[in-house]
């Protein structure tokens, strides 16, 4: 079969790699993709929120399955518009409809969601800008460190953690007055701190079943010993040695089909993937966030753990025969290390020669933001590559991810050395 995957960075690239090992993809395009998707399939110019180039396309190059990377074009209702769009709507593609996206595009809804399913998450209460007062109130009556959230779509930064009650009832007001996130920032949820470890969990289901990924553990700050700003993710790891058999019956039991029920009950289509953000807080788990597609960096650690045939398995998703499929798993670790562009997350440059990048070897570079011009590959992004490795120990995949990096060079490059060093 001819297959779409929307996206371009290194989450796409791992599910391009993927996807196309399978014996049953035929052709695969991907849209706007990236110079290491461009070595795996055809990367076709036009955005992953481009409505009316998908349509063309999927009738143009005959496309039976649409895998989606970003959350941006679930959330903007692009499995709405498949079912609606009569010459699309026999095309399988995998994810939420626009209600179900919900569940990452506010978090407010998300939060309610997980009230009415007694899915443990930290105690909150979300304000506008008409009940800023009961807001600053309702901080004095918290404790430090304050959690402060847009409800929208942030592009990652929406999330504020403030140590100082005055800087946190500033923070509010920035947000709910000034629209410090534009229209994300026009309601605000603020929330009870948990102290713990996080881990990301992923879960597959066609609404009616559902299938346990992989766990892995994202390491967001920029500097070693996790210091610094927040980043996409500058390396991860999987699986989480902490998550053991019993931690993950308690977050199948308390958190994953009291979801997969909920949503059901709610009568909220959802065929695609279900990325919980949790947290350990002593023994227990509590849900953090919900993202409605895979993580960035997890997924180059997912990914190459699954030895079912991808394209099956999220066939079976979009179709409603996840049932009818088994999971089989790498019983060994993956480790990734993201390099990114000097400056990250802050300003840094574009247009560096990246070398180094054909050595062979066992590791697997995923690209993230770069770009082929004039045989050349180049960088486009802050986050520039992501180095994953298997070993049955994971420190040995760690050594692999480095030694690889070490062949690689561009002007301004910079990764943490530290990744899966405090497990
Ligand atoms: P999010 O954008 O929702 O993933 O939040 C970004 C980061 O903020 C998370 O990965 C956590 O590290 C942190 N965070 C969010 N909510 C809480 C909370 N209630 N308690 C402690 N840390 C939190
Ligand atoms: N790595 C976290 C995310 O993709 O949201």
């Amino acid at each position: 079969m001819n297959i779409l995957l929307l996206g371009s960075g290194g989450r796409e690239h791992a599910f391009a790699h993927s996807l196309s090992q399978s014996p049953l993809c035929e052709k695969l395009y991907i849209a706007p993709g990236n110079a290491g998707t461009a070595l795996v399939g055809e990367n076709l110019a036009f955005a992953a929120t481009d409505f009316a180039a998908i349509k063309q396309c999927c009738l143009d190059k005959q496309i039976s399955l649409v895998v989606v990377g970003p959350e941006d074009p679930l959330v903007k209702g692009i499995v709405d518009f498949f079912s609606q769009e009569t010459t699309l709507s026999h095309i399988a593609i995998v994810g939420p409809t626009q209600r179900g996206a919900n569940l990452e595009g506010s978090k407010e809804f998300a939060k309610e969601f997980m009230q009415r399913h007694q899915i443990p998450t930290a105690r909150y209460a979300s304000f506008t800008k008409e009940t800023i007062t009961e807001g600053l109130h309702f901080l004095e009556t918290m404790q430090a460190p304050y959690v402060l959230k847009a409800d929208g779509l942030a592009a990652g930064k929406g999330v504020v953690i403030l140590e100082n009650l005055q800087e946190a009832q500033a923070e509010l007001k920035k947000m709910l007055l000034e629209e410090k996130f534009g229209n994300a920032s026009q309601k605000v949820v603020i929330e009870e701190f948990l102290r713990g470890i996080e881990l990301s969990c992923f879960v597959l289901t066609d609404g009616d079943s559902y299938l346990v990924l992989p766990t892995a553990k994202d390491y967001k700050r920029i500097g070693e010993g996790d210091t610094g700003l927040n980043t996409g993710g500058m390396g991860a790891v999987s699986p989480v040695p902490f998550a053991d058999a019993s931690f993950m019956k308690k977050i199948e039991d308390r958190i994953i089909k009291p979801t997969v029920e909920g949503l059901q009950k709610e009568k909220i289509t959802y065929r695609g993937i279900i990325f919980i953000g949790l947290i350990k807080v002593g023994e227990d788990p509590y849900v953090i966030e919900y993202n409605v597609r895979m993580g960035d960096p997890e997924t180059e650690v997912v990914l190459p753990r699954i030895q079912t045939d991808l394209v099956t398995l999220l066939e079976a998703t979009a179709k409603g025969k996840l049932r009818n499929v088994s999971l089989s798993i790498d019983p060994r670790s993956a480790t990734t290390v993201v390099v990114v562009s000097g400056g990250y997350p802050e300003e840094y440059q574009k247009g560096k020669v990246i070398s180094g990048l054909d050595t062979q070897g066992e590791s697997l570079v995923f690209h993230a933001g770069t770009i082929e011009k004039e045989g050349k590959i180049l960088t486009s992004g802050g986050r520039v590559l992501a180095v994953t490795s298997l070993d049955n120990d994971f420190k040995e995949a760690l050594k692999k991810s480095y030694q690889r990096i070490e062949k690689i060079s561009f002007e301004g490059m910079y990764y943490r050395r530290d990744i899966g060093m405090d497990l």
